[in-house]
Formats: structure tokens, C-alpha cells, sequence
């Protein structure tokens, strides 16, 4: 493990090491995000490029990580700080360490995106992250429609 901002005591510090399934899904359960399983997380949590916590007297208290495909396409994902430590500036000390870690590893042709959360745009503007214009959305589609084989062939 290594570790970014160490400081001693009292202090919130960020560690690179990927959370326990349990310890994401009790930080994502507080913003009441959908419900996922543990099989889940374990294999997303494995498939990260890059992962931080937060750590305060032995309890995590924030998470942060990069996924994609390590050549040309990088998405900050799942940053999320507990909300008994939110305004603390550990989401911003999150995703500096994640832009870090971005400028040093991501070749100079890549993507860098991210689906910011409800209310959360003004956070990542402050460093940078632009709204994707109107004529290139971000778009997204519901995996029960594909399972349940309704968005599989184009509607008429
Ligand atoms: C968004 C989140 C990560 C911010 O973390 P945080 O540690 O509370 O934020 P910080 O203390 O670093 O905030 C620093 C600055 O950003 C601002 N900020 C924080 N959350 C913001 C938001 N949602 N929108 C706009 N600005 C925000 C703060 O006002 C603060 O500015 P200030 O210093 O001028 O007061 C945290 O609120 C969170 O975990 N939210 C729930 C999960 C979530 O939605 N994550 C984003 C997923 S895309």
C-alpha cells in the first residue's frame, strides 16, 4: 500500500488499496445508489485501474477509482466520502490523488470522463470536468431492458 497526504493522529489520510465489498456497499448504501450484490463489487473493485480510501483511525471513510481500459479510455468512478466526513475536502483530495495518478499513467491521446451523481457537477468543475456538449451526450441504457431482450434489436 502506498501512501498520498500521510499525515499522523487525527488526520484523514489516503491510501492506494481497493475497498472490502462490504465497506463499498456501506458507503454506497448512504446515497441510496441501487442495490448491487457482493459477487458484483468483488469483481468490479478487482478490475480497477486505480483505487484510494480514505482512512481516519482505522475506519474508511471515502473511496475513489479509475476504470477502463488502461490505453485510451479512463472514467473516475464511485468517489464517494462518508457523509459524516463530507465538507472536509476529502473528495477533493480524492480525485486531486486520481488526477495524479491520471496524468502519470494515462497516454496523452486518452479519454477522461465521468458520470457525475446528482448534484455534483459544481464539484468536478472546479477542477476542470466540462459538461459534454448537447450534440455528443453521454447516453446509457438499462441492462434489465437487454436481459429481458426488449433493447436488443433497434425500435421501429
Ligand atoms: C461529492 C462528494 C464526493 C464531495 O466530497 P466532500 O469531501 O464532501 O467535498 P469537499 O469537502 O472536498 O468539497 C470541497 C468543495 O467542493 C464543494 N462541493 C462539495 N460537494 C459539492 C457538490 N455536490 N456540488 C458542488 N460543490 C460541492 C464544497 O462546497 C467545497 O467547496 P468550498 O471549499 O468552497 O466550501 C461527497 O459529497 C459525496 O460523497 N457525495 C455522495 C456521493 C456522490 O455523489 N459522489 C459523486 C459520484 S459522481
Amino acid at each position: 500500500m502506498r501512501k498520498h497526504n500521510a499525515a499522523a493522529g487525527d488526520e484523514v489520510t489516503l491510501i492506494e488499496n481497493l475497498p472490502t465489498a462490504d465497506q463499498y456497499l456501506h458507503l454506497r448504501a448512504q446515497n441510496h445508489w441501487r442495490p448491487v450484490s457482493t459477487a458484483e463489487v468483488e469483481t468490479a473493485m478487482a478490475n480497477s485501474l486505480f483505487s484510494l480510501l480514505a482512512v481516519h483511525q482505522n475506519r474508511i471513510v471515502g473511496c475513489a477509482r479509475i476504470v477502463g481500459d488502461g490505453g485510451l479510455y479512463f472514467y473516475v468512478q464511485d468517489l464517494i466520502v462518508d457523509e459524516d466526513y463530507r465538507g472536509k475536502n476529502i473528495g477533493t483530495r480524492m480525485l486531486q490523488a486520481l488526477l495524479e495518478w491520471l496524468a502519470k499513467n494515462a497516454g496523452s491521446n486518452a479519454f477522461v470522463g465521468l458520470m457525475a451523481a446528482d448534484g455534483t457537477e459544481g464539484f468536478y468543475s472546479r477542477f476542470g470536468f466540462e459538461r459534454r456538449p448537447g450534440n455528443r451526450p453521454g447516453m446509457s441504457i438499462s441492462i434489465a431492458s437487454l436481459q429481458e431482450g426488449r433493447n436488443i434489436s433497434p425500435s421501429m
